[in-house]
């Protein structure tokens, strides 16, 4: 297996739900609360594989453990290339579907500056229903969308299958 560093931001828990799911999934991989565990740039060197979760926030922004982070890496912009690197989280389609999810594209955005490389677990728009999202490209969401709020239902298949489809576009065999 290889090495996997799941790094998430979360405010009420359910993003960090779901990457407590993922880890499971991915046998030895390492989760990395913002809040608690994240202790600088360097750490993302440790991993050649991230997988990276926030929910949305404000005006489809990330959540607020990853915004200093974020800022950061635009100005010193570490060397990520060489890595492969996926994105999911928590949003709200009803209450907030003006801005679903759009976290997910400016942390791809981010990401991609660095040098890592994006495009895996883009995840179909079908079965939402939201008025826009940044994350919506080229017809996908750049990520795993998630919406326990409205559809709580989903959430945990929603996860199951996103491991799966991310193990073949990534080349990840089980051990
Ligand atoms: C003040 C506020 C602003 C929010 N803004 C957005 C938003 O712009 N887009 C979105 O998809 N969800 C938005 N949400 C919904 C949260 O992302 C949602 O509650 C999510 O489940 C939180 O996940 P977490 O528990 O992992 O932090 C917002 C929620 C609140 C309370």
């Amino acid at each position: 297996m290889a090495n996997v560093g799941i790094f998430v931001g979360s405010s009420g828990g359910v993003t960090l739900g779901a990457a407590e799911k993922l880890q499971e999934l991915f046998e030895g991989s390492e989760l990395i609360n913002m809040e608690e565990d994240y202790d600088g740039l360097e750490q993302f060197d440790d991993f050649d594989i991230l997988l990276i979760g926030s929910s949305t926030w404000g005006q489809g922004d990330p959540q607020r453990d990853w915004v200093d982070v974020l800022y950061e890496m635009q100005n010193d912009e570490p060397d990520l290339s060489g890595k492969k690197v996926a994105f999911f989280g928590a949003g709200d389609q009803k209450t907030h579907g003006e801005h679903f999810v759009s976290a997910l594209a400016k942390m791809e955005d981010v990401f991609k500056k660095c040098g890592a490389k994006t495009g895996f677990g883009y995840w179909p728009t079908e079965n939402y229903n939201y008025k826009f999202s940044l994350a919506e490209k080229e017809g996908k969401f750049c990520g795993l969308a998630i919406d326990d709020i409205n559809q709580g239902d989903f959430t945990e298949n929603r996860v199951i299958s996103w491991a799966e489809q991310l193990k073949k576009e990534m080349g990840i065999e089980d051990d």
